[in-house]
């Protein structure tokens, strides 16, 4: 296992690559198996997740063959509707074969993901959405198994807009009879972005992007060929660390659009905000206000850019709330900001952060991909050096992100675990 030693109190300065967006090329990727054709995804980041999805591809009889950021799949040799616990258990996100494998094969085995570090997560919602298209499903084994010889367009109202679900719904409602309509659809710039992916292969998609998504259904469908979306959290996770270490970063190739809440919760602390010609700029020359967070859907803040706004909030002057909306456990990076000296106190689902003068280096633990990151942040500021474990989590969401902030001037390094 490798760990990250981070030397902090350098000022980042300078220009850091944002790569794909993990949470857009992996429902895209899980969309080739809609078709027989040969499907191709083009900016797709260097990940973990991304390996996990394509081994997935691969069990279930797909080809797949990789380049440096792009990624080939050819389903016309898919021969298994079986996703394994022992691949589901580790990512989450292969649930998102379950819509495509049930919509063409009218069947689909795929295990149940199981709790996370931080909840239960469930997928009832997956599951409905997918009876509602008109689909037999049963829990046997720790599998949901969906059948259906061909499913029927219906209304699928989401008591929660969760994107899971709404991809999963949009996928399989691409080939069923009839028109289907999402109520209340997440909205997250990673549902248009598969809309488009999917309208490239032939799908009749429109809304995206808003509550209200109409899937006319087709007969067939064709191969994919289409870029992936810039990663707004590895933008965001980037921009939060020139603020954080009083420095100057600008995240290119970030798409202003997509990260409105955090710009404006930058402004806010502090720190001037810029669009680009290439992407987005931040700069802070002096310590964070605190300020008040509450994540939120879309386009609320992310709460994958929750453990990194506190990061910020533990050095800053005065005490903000972070109030978590969506994973009201979301908190597992609390007690390692802990042990760097941050003071937060925690009460349900909100921490009231009040920041210190400065953090100071020790050892610490990741736990998520997310919470990784706030650790890495607030090493970067911390006085001496932090070690963080268990750095595969981070690795499993963020492409080579000690080289991209080594580039902007941090002092980083992978090192074995011993
Ligand atoms: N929910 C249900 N039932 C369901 C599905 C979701 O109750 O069937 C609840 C969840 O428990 C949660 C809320 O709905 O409280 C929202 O969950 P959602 O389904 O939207 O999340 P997800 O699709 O499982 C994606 C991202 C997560 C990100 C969330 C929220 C991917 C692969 N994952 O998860 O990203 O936190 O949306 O924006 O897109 C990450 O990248 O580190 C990550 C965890």
């Amino acid at each position: 296992m490798d760990r990250f030693v981070v030397r902090g109190g350098r000022a980042l300065s300078g220009a850091i690559p944002v790569g794909g967006a993990k949470n857009a090329a992996l429902p895209i990727m899980a969309a080739a198996l809609l078709s027989p054709a040969t499907s191709r995804a083009r900016g797709v980041p260097k990940l973990n997740d991304v390996e996990t999805m394509v081994r997935l591809l691969e069990i279930l009889g797909a080809r797949v063959s990789r380049g440096e950021h792009e990624v080939v799949i050819d389903a016309s040799s898919v021969n298994s509707v079986t996703a394994p616990y022992d691949l589901v258990r580790t990512m989450r996100a292969s649930f998102y074969v379950l819509g495509p494998l049930l919509a063409r094969f009218g069947r689909a085995r795929v295990s149940l993901p199981g709790g996370c570090a931080w909840g239960p997560r469930p997928v009832d919602l997956h599951i409905e959405a997918m009876k509602a298209l008109g689909a037999r499903v049963s829990i046997e084994h720790g599998d949901v198994i969906a059948e259906a010889e061909r499913l029927r367009g219906a209304e699928i109202v989401f008591r929660i807009p969760s994107v899971g679900a709404t991809g999963n719904a949009m996928m399989a409602a691409c080939l069923a009879q009839g028109t289907t309509v999402i109520e209340n659809a997440a909205r997250e710039p990673e549902m248009p972005a598969l809309a488009a992916y999917l309208n490239g292969m032939g799908a009749k998609i429109e809304g995206a992007g808003t509550s209200r998504i109409l899937i006319e259904g087709v007969a067939s469908l064709g191969g994919g060929d289409d870029a992936i979306i810039p990663d707004r959290i590895e933008a965001g996770t980037f921009l939060v660390a020139g603020a954080i270490t009083r420095g100057r970063v600008e995240a290119v190739g970030a798409d202003p659009s997509h990260l409105g809440a955090l710009m404006s919760l930058l402004r806010e602390a502090g720190a001037t905000v810029e669009t680009t010609l290439r992407g987005v700029a931040v700069s802070m020359d002096r310590r964070p206000h605190a300020v008040d967070v509450a994540t939120a859907v879309y386009p609320g803040f992310p709460t994958d850019l929750q453990a990194q706004i506190m990061a910020l909030l533990a050095v800053s002057e005065g005490t903000g709330t972070v109030t978590e909306t969506i994973y009201y456990d979301r908190f597992t990076h609390v007690p390692e900001l802990q042990r760097l000296g941050a003071d937060i106190r925690l009460e349900g689902n909100a921490a009231s952060v009040r920041g210190v003068p400065s953090l100071f280096g020790a050892r610490v633990m990741s736990t998520d991909i997310r919470a990784s990151a706030g650790l890495i942040l607030a090493a970067l500021v911390a006085e001496g050096s932090t070690a963080i474990s268990r750095i595969y989590h981070i690795d499993r969401g963020y492409e080579a992100i000690e080289e991209k902030l080594r580039g902007a001037g941090a002092d980083i390094r992978r090192e074995r675990e011993t």
